[in-house]
């Protein structure tokens, strides 16, 4: 997957496939993690319940996803469902759920078409069992895959997760002296992953919230002013050129102090 991938998706001549041609493709961030907000205020603006604003998310996880995979992206994580998010409405929530089930029956497809390995990150026991199991058929069906990671954040929150690896140090009964940043990381539920090098959030808002908390610390962080709903591949290509334009230093000093000036 790399250039040719994307153009072919790209309408010739346009915004798209000009930001295509500036992406370096060997410096790609192997794990792009995005926080999708901003649903609500689509739909709000269209006088819509909230739900159609979700419903109308759909089509940009559709295009994300697949965007992502012909860029050549290692792992892509979207956060769909948080932990918080279990206090809003029953009929919010279970929108949601029917939402999530209606796009894996739809997409199953073209995930394995596009050789896409798709994993559930969060507290799925807290999950109705016919969304669990149908979730769990998706894993397994594409558990063959080679392709792109593709992670759901479902009943998901970062110090859960936190909570969750010490809890399962404890239960395989590790010592202190044998747990260090990478033990602890592989009891994480992204265990084997890249970290993400770029954390993406829609609709504006300057937070994390509780995405990805161990796992972000050294990502690149790009907020973009498009409500979800209206995110396209060429929001996500304009995302990873500014990405690149970063200059990362994990704490050390600059590579390029002149450059970093510019
Ligand atoms: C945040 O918008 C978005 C969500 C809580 C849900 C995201 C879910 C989807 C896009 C659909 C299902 C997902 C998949 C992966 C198929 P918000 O409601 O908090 O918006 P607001 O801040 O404007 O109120």
């Amino acid at each position: 997957m790399a250039l040719v991938d994307v153009l072919a998706a790209v309408p010739p001549g346009s915004a798209d496939e000009g930001l295509a041609r500036r992406i370096d493709f060997d410096r790609l961030p192997r794990h792009v993690a995005v926080i999708m907000d901003g649903n609500g205020r689509w739909a709000a603006a269209r006088h819509l319940p909230r739900v159609e604003g979700h419903r109308a998310g759909i089509e940009s996880v559709r295009d994300t996803v697949e965007t992502s995979a012909r860029l050549g992206l290692q792992v892509l994580t979207l956060y769909a469902f948080s932990v918080e998010n279990w206090k809003r409405p029953e009929t919010e929530v279970s929108a949601l759920m029917s939402l999530l089930r209606h796009y894996l029956r739809a997409e199953l497809k073209t995930l394995l078409k596009n050789n896409i390995r798709f994993h559930v990150i969060g507290q799925l026991d807290r999950l109705a069992p016919e969304v669990r199991e149908e979730l769990e058929a998706a894993v397994t069906r594409t558990a063959g895959n080679t392709g792109m990671h593709f992670n759901i954040a479902l009943s998901y929150g970062g110090r859960a997760e936190i909570v969750d690896a010490a809890r399962e140090a404890v239960r395989r009964g590790l010592t202190p002296a044998q747990i260090d940043e990478d033990t602890f990381g592989s009891l994480l539920y992204t265990a084997g992953q890249p970290d993400p090098d770029l954390l993406i959030r829609t609709s504006g808002e300057m937070r994390v919230s509780n995405f990805l908390l161990w796992q972000i610390a050294y990502a690149e962080i790009w907020v973009t002013e498009t409500l979800w709903p209206d995110f396209r591949a060429k929001h996500l290509l304009k995302g990873i050129t500014e990405y690149q334009k970063r200059d990362r230093r994990y704490g050390a000093v600059s590579s390029d102090p002149v450059g970093a000036l510019k």
